[in-house]
């Protein structure tokens, strides 16, 4: 190593939270301890809770070690919905400094809340993912998440703030305006989906921007899931660094994990906090570690909203830290169960399109998933429909075309037909993307 570069991971280290240099027996016994506190808590200021516990016929007190989490019930999305809007809150609403919601595509949206201590708890949470991004005190951050109830875009302002960065709020949408904004304010770093990039990209070469030319360094994108292969397809079309963000409203909102710069190995999980499980989503049973399953959460320190093994559908595997060394990885989010396709008994998800499609040169990552039932069949059709890169000949994308397919069926083991369109007919993202199309019917 350089004389620079340990340079370099030294002043790093100065300015790391202190949980972030604890080894992993300090961050178990703070977990502890923090768990005691969550269950007693919840028990005692959660109807939902005290009731869910008692059938389960758990106590606060039966958790002794860390081990004992399973004895307690899991949290769903549907006893947020079942309480809505206020019912989980564990403190009166004079203590509740805001709320957020989450979309929703069905039925009523979930709402959370925090006290002062959790927003001040979350700003540092968020700037922590900031810092471990490569973003830094003083930079300049244009940030591209959506204000308002989405917990996007005021969880990564205040996080940037926090961090001692200028913001520029300029939220989702307006792409062309982005574009010129990014030309004269010259950010540092862009905070925005991986798809809605992908969007103020292509408005780039619109122009005539070189979208390696701007001021930006680095990226830190979530809110989605991506790969590996988007992250090279951005940061070599841009010349940054993209680093992943991970977070859900239920657990606090964006920085439950979030991903280091130096290694780009999957987003450390700010252990202090959140205490992460992976259980097996059909049997309900924890997983060790290394084994893929459903990720579900345990909050250590919030007070509007404490949440107990909350089911989050995302599907990953638990991996051991590696740039802070205490606090375990999660892989990258494969998809949520509730958007796994099946297709004549395979499991398929977007990303594993994403990946594959990314390693052929002539296909761009404009793409939609399209479920039809033809009439008269009992089987379901896939349909890949995505863009050729700019400039590639109708013979080309037709090759690409028939490659995507074969390839899809090797490594995933589905058959699919794959329809190259038009460049620019797909819709394109302004936040979260939607991917997957279901056209069949509704029985
Ligand atoms: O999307 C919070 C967020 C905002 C995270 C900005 C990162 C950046 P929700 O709207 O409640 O909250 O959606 C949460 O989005 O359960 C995942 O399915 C997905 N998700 C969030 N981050 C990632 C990521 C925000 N880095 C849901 N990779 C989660 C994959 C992600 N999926």
């Amino acid at each position: 190593m350089s004389t620079t570069a340990i340079k370099a991971t030294a002043a790093d280290a100065a300015t790391l939270d202190p949980e972030e240099t604890y080894d992993r027996g300090r961050i178990e016994e703070l977990q502890l301890e923090r768990l005691q506190w969550t269950v007693k808590y919840a028990y005692e200021n959660v109807d939902l809770y005290r009731r869910k516990f008692d059938d389960a016929g758990v106590r606060p007190e039966d958790l002794r070690e860390l081990s004992d989490l399973a004895k307690f019930p899991y949290t769903t999305k549907e006893d947020l919905r079942q309480t809505y809007p206020f019912g989980m809150f564990a403190v009166p609403q004079e203590r509740v400094a805001r709320i957020h919601a989450s979309s929703g595509t069905t039925g009523r949206p979930t709402v959370v809340g925090y006290t002062s201590g959790d927003l001040d708890r979350w700003a540092s949470l968020v700037a922590r993912c900031l810092r471990a991004s490569g973003v830094k005190k003083g930079d300049k951050v244009h940030n591209a998440y959506g204000y308002g109830l989405f917990t996007g875009g005021l969880g990564a302002h205040f996080g940037a703030e926090k961090l001692g960065c200028t913001v520029i709020p300029i939220s989702g949408g307006q792409t062309e305006r982005q574009v010129q904004l990014i030309q004269d304010f010259e950010p540092d770093a862009i905070l925005s989906t991986p798809t809605y990039l992908l969007t103020i990209l292509d408005a780039m070469v619109a122009a005539g921007v070189d979208p390696k030319g701007t001021s930006l360094k680095t990226a830190v994108l979530g809110a989605e899931p991506w790969t590996d292969r988007m992250r090279t397809e951005l940061e070599q079309r841009m010349g940054f660094d993209a680093c992943d963000i991970y977070g859900l409203s239920e657990v606090m909102g964006p920085g439950v994990a979030g991903e280091c710069v130096e290694t780009k190995d999957g987003s450390h999980i700010w252990e202090d906090h959140f205490r992460p499980e992976i259980i097996d989503p059909f049997t309900d049973t924890v997983l060790d570690d290394g084994q893929s399953g459903e990720l579900v959460f345990t909050s250590l320190t919030k007070e509007a909203l404490p949440i107990i093994r909350y089911r989050t559908h995302d599907l990953t595997r638990l991996l051991p830290g590696t740039a802070r060394p205490g606090m375990r990885r999660m892989d990258r989010i494969t998809g949520r169960s509730d958007d796994m396709i099946i297709l004549r008994g395979v499991n398929l998800f977007p990303t594993q399109i994403e990946e594959i499609a990314l390693r052929i040169p002539a296909l761009s990552p404009h793409f939609q998933l399209e479920l039809t039932r033809p009439e008269g069949q009992r089987m379901d059709q896939l349909t890949v429909r995505i863009e050729p890169r700019e400039g590639v000949s109708a013979d080309d994308a037709a090759a690409a075309a028939s490659e995507l397919s074969k390839q899809i069926k090797i490594h995933i083991g589905s058959s699919c037909a794959v329809s190259v369109v038009e460049s620019g007919s797909l819709a394109r993202s302004s936040g979260k993307l939607k991917r997957i199309y279901d056209l069949r019917p509704k029985l």
